[in-house]
């Protein structure tokens, strides 16, 4: 028999509209500052910073709560080279025969290569995956739903949370990512989403120069 469902009073708080603009307009900016760091310094930085951003995550809707996700916080050395090794030569197989033109074409822009020394460099690096499905203690397997846009939302809350804590990140895709689970030991119904080295931007970084859409371009009024 599956439990009838079971509801709390709503923990709410009513802002006045001068103190819902204010913080509206600090997030924004804070948020306007972001950018995609790669080229990091090797200090290290507040560990309860790095579990704050994955607890923050971990807030994130999901469908039907299965809260479809795990974080791998690395910071052992070791597994960031062999993270690192593996990686690149993926991606050194990509950039020089796998990607068609028109995708080199689209990076071509943010100056990137197959080379990744952030992964080293930066003093963690959070390894986020998706759980295609959920396992019970007994091994049956739950379906679970809405993963990819689950996860997709706790990874703008864990990007938003490190970059306000005034830390750098690199939204890191290396394709493709298998070797993750295996290098990571994570269990057959996980997935890797995406890598995020997290550190401090290293004396000098550079970034491409890059224009967003204006609020103009992507809002639509009805
Ligand atoms: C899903 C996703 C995958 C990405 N993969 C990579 C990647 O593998 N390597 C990389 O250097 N940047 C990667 N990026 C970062 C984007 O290039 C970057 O967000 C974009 O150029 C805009 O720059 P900004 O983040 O500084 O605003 C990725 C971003 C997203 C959202």
């Amino acid at each position: 028999m599956v439990a009838p469902p079971r509801f709390v009073p709503l923990a709410f708080e009513r802002l006045p509209e001068d103190e819902q603009l204010a913080r509206s307009r600090d997030f924004l900016a804070g948020m306007r500052a972001r950018r995609s760091v790669r080229d990091f310094s090797r200090e290290s930085v507040p560990t309860e910073a790095i579990e704050n951003a994955v607890a923050t995550a971990a807030t994130a809707p999901s469908g039907a709560h299965q809260q479809p996700w795990s974080f791998v916080v690395v910071s052992d050395p070791d597994v960031k080279r062999r993270i690192r090794i593996a990686a690149e030569e993926e991606e050194r197989r990509s950039y020089e025969s796998r990607m068609p033109d028109e995708w080199l074409e689209a990076l071509r822009q943010l100056g990137t290569d197959w080379r990744k020394p952030h992964i080293d460099d930066a003093p963690f690096v959070v390894v986020v995956f998706e759980q295609a499905y959920g396992l019970r203690a007994d091994g049956t397997k739950v379906k679970h739903y809405y993963v990819r846009e689950s996860v997709g939302i706790a990874v703008g809350l864990l990007l938003a949370s490190l970059h306000l804590a005034g830390l750098a990140t690199l939204t890191h895709t290396p394709s493709p990512m298998g070797f993750l689970r295996e290098i990571l030991g994570r269990p057959e119904n996980e997935r890797p989403y995406v890598l995020i080295p997290v550190g401090y931007p290293a004396e000098g970084c550079v970034v491409p120069d890059l224009e967003r859409k204006s609020l103009e371009d992507v809002v639509v009024r009805v």
